[in-house]
C-alpha cells in the first residue's frame, strides 16, 4: 500500500521522538512491502518561530491532504507569557478542530516489566490492557449557552452539556467497532441516574447493540467506573464515554501505568486523516539531550497502522517489538531501574527496529 504521512515534530522532545518513529515506520514499509511518503510541517512553538503562528494554513492543508498525521508535542517555557491564542498549545487545539476528530483513543497498557512504576499493587495490574474511547468535540466543553449572569441575588454561571443523538451514535459505533477488533467487551460509562444526556446515551448504546451482537455490552456509572479503574483495571476491554468523563478517566488510566513516556493516543474523525501523538508533552527539562523515551511515539505509530491504514499485522509487529525490548531489559532513563544502563533515544529506536526485523 502507498500512504502519505504528515509529520509535525513540534517542540522540545517532539522532534527527537518523531524522528525515531518515522525511521520505525520506514522499517515497517520495507519489511511489509509498503511505500510511506513523509512530509514535515510546522506546528506549535516551532511554527511560531518559523512562520509567526502556531498553526500555519499550509500545515492544515498538508494534514488534510494526507492519510494520517504523526505529531510530536507542542509547548515551550519561552511562550508561556504570551496570549493564549498565540501559544503553541493553540496550534494543537486548532488542528484537532480543523481535522474534525471527534474520538480520542487512549490505550491503557501495563507492560509487565514496568509494573513496578505503577502506584498500584502487582496483583491489581495483571492483564491491564484496555482502551478508553472519549468523545472529543461535544458535551460540556463545547455546549452553549456558557455564561456568567448577574442576578439580584448575585452571580450565576451556566455551562451546557449538549449532545445531538447523531454525535452520541457515531462515538458509540466507534466503541463497538474497536471492541470487535479487540476482546469484544464494551463498557459504556455514563451518569444515567442523574443526567438526561446520559439516559439518551444509554438508550442509544442499547439500540445499537443489535447491530453488534458479537460485542458484550455493559453500563457503568462514571463514579463507579472511577473506582473500578483503580480497584480492578484488568476487567476492561473498551470503555466508551462522553467528553468530560473521558477526560478525567483517561488521565486516571494513564496514572495507573506509571510511565508517561509509554502512552500513545489517536484522535479519529469521520473519514479524514487520523491524528496520532504521544500523551506526554514537550518535556522541556530533558529536551535536546537525546534521552527521551520514544516508545509512546512508536506505539502511536502502531495505532496509525491499525486505525488509519488497516495494517493489523504491521501494528502487532511494532507492539511486539516494543514488548520485546522491554522484556530484554532495555530502558531509557525515565523507565530505568537502579541497575540499568539507560539507552539514548536513538539507541532505543535502533533496538526496536532490530526486534521488528527479527519478528517479521
Ligand atoms: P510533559 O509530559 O512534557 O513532562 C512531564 C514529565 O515527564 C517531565 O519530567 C518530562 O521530562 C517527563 N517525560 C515526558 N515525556 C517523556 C518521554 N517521552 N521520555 C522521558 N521523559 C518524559 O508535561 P509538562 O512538563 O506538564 O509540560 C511540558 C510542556 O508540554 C508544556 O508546554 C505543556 O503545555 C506541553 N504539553 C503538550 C502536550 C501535547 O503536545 N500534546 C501534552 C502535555 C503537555
Ligand atoms: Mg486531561
Amino acid at each position: 500500500m502507498n500512504k502519505h504521512i504528515t509529520v509535525l515534530p513540534g517542540d522540545g522532545i517532539g522532534p527527537e521522538v518523531t524522528a525515531e518513529a518515522q525511521k520505525l515506520l520506514e522499517e515497517v514499509a520495507v519489511q511489509f512491502g509498503h511505500t510511506f511518503e513523509f512530509t514535515a510541517a510546522h506546528i506549535g512553538g516551532a511554527a511560531i518561530d518559523a512562520e509567526g503562528t502556531p498553526l500555519p494554513e499550509q500545515t492544515v492543508a498538508r494534514c488534510k491532504a494526507s492519510d494520517a498525521v504523526l505529531l510530536g508535542a507542542v509547548g515551550a517555557p519561552k511562550y508561556d507569557r504570551g496570549p493564549a491564542s498565540g501559544r503553541p498549545e493553540a496550534g494543537l487545539l486548532g488542528l484537532r478542530k480543523a481535522l474534525d476528530v471527534f474520538a480520542n483513543l487512549r490505550p491503557i497498557t501495563v507492560f509487565p516489566p514496568l509494573a513496578a512504576a505503577s502506584p498500584l499493587k502487582d496483583e491489581v495490574l495483571t492483564n491491564v490492557d484496555f482502551v478508553i474511547v472519549r468523545e472529543l468535540t461535544g458535551g460540556l466543553y463545547f455546549g452553549t449557552p456558557r455564561e456568567r449572569i448577574q442576578t439580584d441575588h448575585g452571580l450565576e454561571v451556566v455551562d451546557t452539556l449538549r449532545y445531538s443523538e447523531q454525535e452520541i451514535e457515531r462515538i458509540l459505533r466507534l466503541g463497538y467497532q474497536i471492541a470487535q477488533q479487540r476482546g469484544k467487551r464494551l463498557t459504556s460509562v455514563d451518569k444515567a441516574n442523574v443526567l438526561e444526556s446520559s439516559r439518551v446515551w444509554r438508550e442509544t448504546a442499547e439500540r445499537l447493540h443489535a447491530e453488534y451482537p458479537d460485542v458484550e455490552l455493559n453500563h457503568l456509572l462514571v463514579d463507579n467506573a472511577a473506582m473500578q479503574i483503580v480497584k480492578d483495571p484488568g476487567q476492561f476491554d473498551v470503555i466508551v464515554t462522553e467528553n468530560l468523563f473521558g477526560d478525567i478517566l483517561s488521565d486516571e488510566g494513564a496514572m495507573i501505568t506509571g510511565s508517561i513516556g509509554m502512552l500513545p493516543s489517536a484522535s479519529l474523525g469521520a473519514g479524514g486523516p487520523g491524528l496520532y501523538e504521544p500523551v506526554h508533552g514537550s518535556a522541556p527539562d530533558i529536551a535536546g539531550k537525546g534521552i527521551a523515551n520514544p516508545l509512546a511515539s512508536f506505539l502511536s505509530a502502531a495505532m496509525m497502522l491499525r486505525h488509519s491504514f488497516g495494517m493489523f499485522a504491521e501494528a502487532d509487529a511494532v507492539e511486539q517489538a516494543v514488548q520485546q525490548v522491554l522484556a530484554d531489559g532495555l530502558r531509557t532513563a525515565d523507565i530505568a531501574g537502579p541497575g540499568d544502563t539507560p539507552l539514548s533515544t536513538a539507541e532505543m529506536g535502533e533496538a526496536v527496529r532490530t526486534r521488528l526485523r527479527a519478528t517479521v
